[in-house]
């Protein structure tokens, strides 16, 4: 369920004219829709209501910061993975008590900034980074709240790129060995051993690797217990699948999800942690683009527009499909054309869509890459000098600009001339 619809012929997203932005700031940009997202925060919220549960917003799937603060005005925490996005997550209003730290390479000054804010938690990834957090701790004599990331080895069956719980992956630390580097933790000046934590992947459809994976945190649960030590919290990862094309998924999946957290570690008595990024924002954003060419080659045609590669990276790195959609409703007897829809980059990766089954487009129409709200405008750069790409908020019937389009003048000011090439 998303609020991007057409009326009377033309895209909306909520009450907003699609064309009406693109006439207004240019393309390409990014549009998220304020009554999405919230609608997919207050679903995935109600099916764990009476749990004792914090909902962290992964900020990686999308950290502009009224994107986050949208999502803070509904009650959500963060989940951050960088002094960046830490930073981002204070930005926009979370409170530090409602921030989560996750990733791997956690460096001395990130620690250091997040236990100065006074963060909710850290999630330890490695042994090394349990010491080098206890020496951070210990110098500023304070105790850093931490839960351990456990790698579970369980595969999420999704794609290889963005599977995190197997033992061959670089996250967590593995959960044969969990329960000696727990009872180490707890023995440490610096270190206040709070809890698990435990994430398997991303754009996960099948709900079973969930339910193995938290079977597996129920036993070390148990097993940390058994020593006389203590488990308060749990902090469950993100990871739910969204639709992208016709695949049927419906947000429903949700309470089946809930069901099976209920079912594996719903008696424990902790506070539980969810750290969803993409079932949040993903279908709360289209990339809008427009057609520059469209190039009839012997064998192929191509839908030339003006996103790219380093706009919307998924398609190329992960092989991943959106949708494709004219942003002015085609008659129903309208030309439909097989083509690769293209960026203007110079290579060969880079492609929006291939093979792909559109209404014969022509220079100059309006697109929408649907399903680009999460791990696209995050992951976009400025490769070929192009702008990095502008970003829009719709409420309702109105939008704002969150943040405008960096152009090659602001790039360029950012670089420095040595004396000897003046
Ligand atoms: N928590 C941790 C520790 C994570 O590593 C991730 C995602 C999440 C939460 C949020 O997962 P979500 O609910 O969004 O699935 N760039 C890739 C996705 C990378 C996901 C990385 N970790 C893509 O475009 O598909």
């Amino acid at each position: 369920m998303d609020y991007f619809e057409y009326k009377n012929g033309d895209l909306y997203a909520e009450d907003v004219k699609l064309g009406d932005i693109a006439d207004e700031i240019g393309t390409p940009f990014y549009a998220y829709s304020t009554a999405t997202m919230t609608r997919h925060y207050q679903v995935f919220a109600d099916a764990l209501r009476g749990m004792n549960a914090l909902v962290c917003f992964a900020l990686k799937a999308n950290s502009n910061v009224a994107v986050m603060r949208t999502l803070a005005r509904l009650g959500a925490g963060a989940d951050v993975v960088s002094g960046g996005e830490l930073t981002r997550a204070l930005k926009a209003g979370v409170p530090a008590a409602k921030i989560i730290f996750s990733g791997v390479g956690k460096t001395d000054s990130e620690i250091a900034l997040a236990l100065d804010v006074g963060i909710r938690q850290i999630n330890v990834e490695s042994v090394p980074e349990l010491e080098a957090i206890d020496r951070i701790a210990t110098a500023k004599g304070v105790k850093a709240p931490i839960a351990l990331r456990i790698n579970p080895d369980i595969d999420a069956g999704t794609h290889a790129k963005i599977t995190t719980g197997k033992l061959e992956n670089k996250f967590g630390i593995e959960w044969t060995v969990a329960h000696e580097v727990y009872a180490r933790a707890s023995k440490m000046d610096g270190i206040n051993a709070k809890g698990l934590a435990v994430h398997i992947g991303s754009q996960l459809h099948d709900m079973e690797p969930f339910r193995k994976a938290y079977e597996r945190m129920g036993d070390l649960v148990a097993m940390i217990r058994k020593d006389g030590l203590t488990v308060e919290t749990l902090d469950l990862g993100g990871g739910f699948g969204i639709p992208y094309g016709d695949e049927a998924h419906p947000i429903a999946g949700v309470e089946d999800y809930a069901r099976i957290v209920r079912e594996t570690v719903g008696d424990l008595g902790v506070e539980y942690i969810f750290e969803p990024g993409r079932m949040i924002v993903g279908n709360a954003g289209v990339l809008a683009t427009k057609v520059i060419y469209v190039k009839e080659g012997s064998t192929k045609t191509f839908v030339i527009v003006d996103a790219a590669m380093n706009d919307l990276i998924r398609p190329t790195l992960y092989g991943a499909h959106h949708e494709i959609v004219p942003a002015r409703e085609p008659a129903s007897d309208a030309e439909s054309i097989e083509a690769d829809v293209v960026g203007p980059v110079c290579e060969t990766g880079d492609v929006l869509a291939k093979g792909k089954t559109i209404v014969r487009p022509r220079a100059g129409d309006l697109l929408a890459v649907r399903t680009a709200g999460a791990y696209g405008a995050v992951q976009s750069s400025t490769y070929n000098s192009r702008a990095l790409v502008a970003e829009v908020l719709v409420d309702g019937d109105r939008f704002h600009v969150i943040r405008p389009r960096v152009g090659i003048e602001q790039m360029i000011a950012l670089e420095s001339m040595p004396n000897w090439l003046d």
